[in-house]
């Protein structure tokens, strides 16, 4: 039997980049001893008024279709919260509640760019990128922020990949894998690109709530007509199994993103939604109780690293994870992570899925327990002086 064009698109570098995440999890599930480290699920729980409201209204009965947009209260929380973290004034009709940021990428993406199109996407990139924004026909371009600009853009380079084609800017702030957060300068800099050729930003902040006070410069305020801001809770309140994400743009597009959501969701479940509100009404706290275990086990793994030789940090400057330059260690870090994984079953992510950029690097995800942290640590460490002894 025959399948449509677009199952070649989205069988990519995205499926392939956590070949070793499921066999370690596969492994972990078969109680073997393996420490993972490749994906960014916080080792924390849900907070308990969420865990208590979801329960209250599964008992309560609410279990039935939903409106395809979400819950008029829910998107006016949602507008809230977007409004004193960018200042942009928006109301419950620049917000779609979705299926998580992924859902919401995928929606923004469908929405903005078809075959023919262009958009461009800051490297390094998560793993899921390319295939989401390619799925209905539009053509990934990538720009680098290069490893020896501190991972930062390179507003030249953004500048001349620009095409008459060109529908959109895609980038993560704080990025994944690198953690950098765009600063003004950046921003002023995408801005002025937009504005000149009436691009698209789609600014996906699933991280933000992680950055220093729980916020990142934004663009949404200034330019409200062509300024996608995606975000969930997956990251900042740690619930990723929830599936509670958003998109904050131009009403229009929330219209068209919701005929896109009766397509594919036709409502999200009831009891979510309000343990949904629930959440963004103790965000202070939730997001500060996950900003803090992400601090201090960053600190935590970097003490740990310091001094092996062959093994240089790039300190984020926010999220979970910490990307590690393995080149001297003569591996590339796809290399890194299989050996790694081979003989001392810790599991962390090759660089080089997010890009070229990040090649000579791997990524560890350190938001879980620091027992673990430690042991992988005493196992990265002995990893590594064996390749050195073996030099
Ligand atoms: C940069 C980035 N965007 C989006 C997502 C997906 O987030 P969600 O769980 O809200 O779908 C992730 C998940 O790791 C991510 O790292």
């Amino acid at each position: 039997m025959q399948y449509s064009s677009l199952v070649g698109r989205i069988a990519g570098d995205g499926a392939d980049a956590w070949v070793i995440h499921y066999t370690a999890r596969q492994a972990q599930e078969r109680g073997e001893d393996v420490i993972l480290l490749s994906v960014g699920d916080p080792d924390l729980d849900s907070p308990t008024p969420v865990l208590e409201r979801a329960i209250e209204r599964l008992r309560a009965g609410d279990t039935h279709y939903t409106p395809a947009p979400g819950r008029q209260h829910l998107r006016e929380a949602i507008a809230a919260a977007h409004r004193a973290r960018t200042g942009q004034p928006v109301d419950a009709a620049n917000v779609i509640f979705l299926a998580g940021a992924q859902n919401a990428l995928f929606v923004t993406s469908l929405c903005i760019a078809g075959p023919g199109d262009e958009v461009i996407a800051l490297e390094p990139l998560y793993p899921s990128y390319p295939a989401t924004l390619e799925v209905g026909g539009a053509n990934m371009v990538r720009v680098a922020a290069p490893a020896e600009r501190g991972f930062r853009i390179d507003p030249a380079a953004l500048e001349a990949a620009i095409t008459p084609r060109t529908r959109a800017l895609f980038f993560a702030t704080p990025n994944n894998p690198s953690g950098v957060i765009l600063s003004d300068d950046d921003l002023a800099a995408i801005g002025n690109l937009a504005r000149r050729h009436s691009l698209w930003v789609v600014a996906d902040e699933v991280y933000a709530g992680l950055a220093p006070d729980g916020r990142v410069p934004s663009l949404a305020a200034e330019l409200p007509e062509q300024v996608v801001t995606i975000s969930s809770l997956s990251k900042s309140h740690s619930m990723p199994g929830w599936r509670a994400g958003w998109l904050v743009g131009p009403p229009q597009l929330v219209i068209h993103a919701e005929a896109m959501a009766q397509c594919m969701l036709f409502g999200l479940p009831g009891f979510i939604q309000e343990a949904a509100a629930t959440a963004l009404s103790v965000s202070d706290a939730a997001e500060s109780r996950v900003r803090e275990y992400c601090a201090v086990r960053r600190d935590f793994l970097l003490a740990g690293l310091d001094g092996i030789p062959g093994l240089k940090c790039f300190v984020p400057d926010a999220g979970m994870f910490l990307l590690i330059d393995v080149r001297a260690t003569g591996l590339s870090g796809y290399d890194f992570m299989c050996e790694l994984y081979r003989t001392e079953r810790v599991s962390v992510l090759d660089g080089g899925a997010f890009g070229k950029e990040t090649s000579g690097f791997v990524r560890v995800c350190f938001a879980t327990d620091e027992a673990l942290l430690r042991q992988a640590i005493v196992r990265i460490r002995r990893f590594v002086e064996t390749l050195v002894r073996q030099e």
